[in-house]
């Protein structure tokens, strides 16, 4: 319990003070989506180095605390590692992300980033 208010503690304070924030000018994937339910958004921005590994990762958007810090901490997590290995990322990896599990109400809230995630690596297919 102690533990749980601990990491939503964490979670608001990278909420306020997001790491990983910002825009990329020509990014190799991107991808953008709007939670249907809330109208929160989640826009993911990745450069590609060697067109198989991230070089670097952003984010961008409006929303709740949930979606906002896991889109942080899911852009932060995925630096540096291959693209074969960001595409086996599932929502139970996310959830040990940022620590907490939440409401079945909130899930939708951390999982729009993994769902931004993998609309972007399939952004990379099309061109
Ligand atoms: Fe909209 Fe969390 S309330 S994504």
């Amino acid at each position: 319990m102690i533990e749980d208010q601990l990491y939503r503690e964490t979670l608001l304070e990278i909420y306020r003070n997001p790491t990983n924030r910002g825009e990329i000018t020509k990014p190799d994937l991107e991808a953008k989506l709007v939670n249907p339910l809330c109208g929160d958004e989640v826009k993911l921005q990745i450069k590609l180095k060697r067109g198989e590994i991230v070089e670097k990762a952003l984010f961008s958007g409006n929303g709740c605390a949930i979606s906002q810090a896991s889109a942080a901490l899911l852009a932060e997590s995925i630096q540096g590692k291959k693209l074969s290995s960001v595409n086996k990322l599932r929502g139970n990896d996310i959830l040990k992300l940022i620590g907490i599990n939440p409401s079945p109400s909130r899930i939708g809230c951390a999982l729009l980033s993994l769902e931004v995630l993998m609309e972007a690596l399939k952004s990379g297919s099309k061109s």
